[in-house]
């Protein structure tokens, strides 16, 4: 009996600590997994490999801009705003620039991530910069040799944004970069790095123009690396290392940042790879009634890049687990932050 009693307490705790999205509400706007996306001017949002930044009640999406007509040897990164995080509208592209350093045409600039700095009032940008080690060198193959991070600043969110240099963070090599603010405010990058076979959590220094200090090293062949704090616990999770080719990306969690961290587990049926995704951020939208934390994934198109998806859902997290749930329609209100499973 009291077994039993016992189970049936443990059952309710699990349930509450448990986010799991409800049925949606008729008249909310809705999220649709997969699909085109349009911006205010009716354009499929092209922000690809992103990271979003709240500022006030706005949140800004930066990504990766890869248009059909891209000039050869620019790359840009794009802007978008929301207040409900459904309709999005264009706000330029903040970097819009040809390859820096030297470092040739045959550059890449991926996985745009912005920092605002609340005492500077900066707005801080950091990327995936890289390149071939000849600046002559034509072979795309040869593009991801240099393995940097390169920094940008702004005094307003939409920038544009200064160039400012480009480093390996700890002296790491570097390539996926993900973002993660703590609840204390504290600003992170995460980045792969392949020689050490796995991936760092790394402190921004006081003006966060640098990267000042190692909080964690996972020994783990993760990229796309994406962070969330919920309910006492730290939840990260990736892909592997299979370039634009979805795979069965995994999460591990840990009590501090610094770890242990667990053994890293499926977040979806392997089979489904990811439901052809890869991970890029973790969103936490805390409302006055739930918590919601959106996984975002890139379905990557390499030979039509300005037409790759965006499979965004939320997440049932809680109690040390994960799940993404199977792609469908959902929606969310991001007052109450209730996401509602559409049927
Ligand atoms: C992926 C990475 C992407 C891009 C791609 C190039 O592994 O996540 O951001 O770098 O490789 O093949």
């Amino acid at each position: 009996m009291k077994t039993k009693l016992y189970h049936g307490v443990a059952a309710c705790i699990l349930l509450l600590s448990l986010a799991v999205p409800t049925r949606a509400a008729d008249t909310a706007p809705i999220i649709k997994p997969g699909a085109i996306w349009h911006d205010d001017r009716g354009e499929h949002i092209n922000a690809h490999g992103g990271g979003i930044l709240q500022v006030g009640g706005t949140w800004y999406w930066f990504g990766e801009y890869r248009p059909k007509d891209a000039v050869p040897g620019r790359r840009y990164v794009s802007c978008y705003s929301s207040v409900d995080l459904v309709h999005w509208t264009f706000r330029g592209l903040p970097i819009d620039m040809t390859a820096p350093e030297g470092i040739g045409p045959n550059w890449v600039l991926e996985r745009p991530k912005v920092f605002h700095h609340a005492k500077t009032k900066k707005f801080v940008m950091y990327l995936h910069l890289d390149g071939p080690l000849d600046p002559r060198e034509a072979d795309p193959d040869k593009a991801y040799k240099l393995a940097r991070v390169g920094v940008a600043v702004s005094d307003t969110v939409e920038g544009p944004y200064t160039y400012l240099r480009s480093f390996r963070p700890l002296g790491q090599e570097s390539r996926d970069i993900g973002q993660f603010i703590d609840d204390d405010g504290s600003a992170y990058l995460i980045f792969e790095s392949r020689p050490t076979k796995g991936f760092f959590i790394a402190k921004l220094s006081a003006d966060y123009l640098d990267v000042a200090a190692q909080t964690a090293f996972i020994e783990a062949p993760i990229e796309g690396g994406a962070l969330v704090h919920y309910d006492g616990l730290y939840y990260i999770l990736g892909s592997a290392l299979t370039g634009w080719a979805p795979n069965p990306n995994k999460y591990a969690t840990a009590k501090e940042l610094k770890g242990p961290w667990s053994e890293f587990k499926d977040i979806a049926p392997p089979e489904t790879k990811t439901y052809g995704s890869q991970s890029t951020l973790l969103l936490k939208v805390v409302g006055t009634d739930k918590t919601t934390v959106i996984f975002m994934g890139d379905q990557w198109k390499p030979r039509a890049q300005w037409d790759s998806r965006y499979l965004w859902m939320p997440l049932e997290i809680g109690a040390g687990r994960l799940r993404l749930p199977e792609p469908r329609e959902w929606t969310l209100d991001v007052k109450t932050g209730a996401a509602g499973l559409r049927p």
